[in-house]
């Protein structure tokens, strides 16, 4: 099962309450959800989330005695997660968990083909019946995309020349041929980094266009959090750490009107900085849970809209 990452510090982050009201974006084998379920018992209740059907319908089964009670389970991405809540009346919230990535679960599936070290179709999408699979994606792009899509999303070196052995090897159906063709062309900068790992992450990315996804579900996040909730956000990649960096950023700022350039209405900050620099996983538990080594934790607090209230 998958082992949450930084567990005690989202906990810390959100101080579940006996009823209060919180929202997992990013279910996966539902640890978060959980922990959050035992720190606001008995009363407290948890919405929770995930792109991916399959996370949906095992947690249902593991935490069946909290569902319809306390525990809401739908299908739902990242920056639809909002209008969820709204549609089930489950706002204003206290807490707000993202945890982006990928899951254990996903990871060890052969047939959700996220994974270099397992062969199988090379899917890679978090839901599997929207949009297309990474095998189609590579299919209807480019050279020139492609590069893009490895250099920004995967920092792939020799870019070009991977995504143009990737195009000449088409079609590539199977994570294990991807593997082979890029082990062929690609070189990493570390030894200790099989050199398709960044090309598969960048691959995932753009099939579930995912850091569009967070900038666009962000701010909506924000505006059902109620003053004095929290929202925390741990990401994988430095992309999406900028993205979480510079919204939280931007909106605890006031942002001043100025007259004549058409700039609209004054608008003042709706969030205060809980940490100004990001939290990461202790030495041991890196130990413990090598995928945790990249995690990065950013949490801020809503505030009235009107600075120092909330
Ligand atoms: C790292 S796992 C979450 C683990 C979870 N916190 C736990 O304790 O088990 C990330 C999960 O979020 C989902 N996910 C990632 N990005 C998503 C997005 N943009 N929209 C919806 N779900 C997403 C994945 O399908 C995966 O199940």
């Amino acid at each position: 099962m998958h082992v949450p990452v930084l567990f005690d510090e989202v906990m810390q982050a959100l101080q579940p309450r006996s009823g209060g009201r919180y929202l997992d974006c990013t279910l996966g084998g539902g640890g978060h959800t959980e922990g959050i379920l035992n720190a606001s018992a008995p009363d407290g209740r948890v919405l929770a989330t995930d792109a991916d059907a399959d996370a949906i319908a095992r947690v249902s089964e593991r935490l069946r005695d909290a569902l319809n009670n306390r525990l809401t389970l739908q299908q739902a991405w990242l920056d639809e997660a909002p209008a969820v809540a709204q549609s089930l009346g489950f706002v204003p919230l206290d807490g707000i968990l993202v945890d982006l990535g990928l899951s254990s679960d996903q990871l060890a599936s052969a047939e959700r083909g996220f994974s270099f070290m397992r062969d199988g179709p090379l899917d890679m999408r978090f839901n599997r019946v929207q949009g297309e699979p990474a095998w189609a994606l590579i299919e209807h792009m480019d050279v020139q995309s492609l590069t893009k899509v490895l250099r920004e999303y995967g920092e792939v070196r020799n870019a070009r020349r991977v995504a143009e052995a990737i195009w000449q090897a088409r079609p590539i159906m199977t994570t294990g041929r991807l593997r082979d063709v890029v082990a062929g062309v690609a070189r990493t900068r570390s030894d200790r980094i099989h050199p398709a790992t960044q090309v598969f992450q960048a691959l995932r990315i753009a099939v579930n266009d995912e850091l569009r996804r967070l900038k666009e579900g962000l701010p909506k996040l924000i505006e059902i959090l109620r003053p004095g909730g929290r929202i925390a956000v741990i990401t994988f990649h430095s992309l999406e750490d900028r993205i979480v960096k510079e919204t939280f950023r931007r909106e605890s700022r006031d942002e001043v009107a100025q007259p004549g350039f058409g700039m609209g209405e004054a608008r003042p900050a709706r969030l205060r900085l809980v940490n100004k620099q990001p939290i990461r996983p202790s030495a041991a538990e890196v130990a413990r849970n090598p995928r945790a080594r990249s995690a990065k934790l950013r949490v801020a607090e809503r505030v009235m809209g009107e600075r120092g209230e909330g």
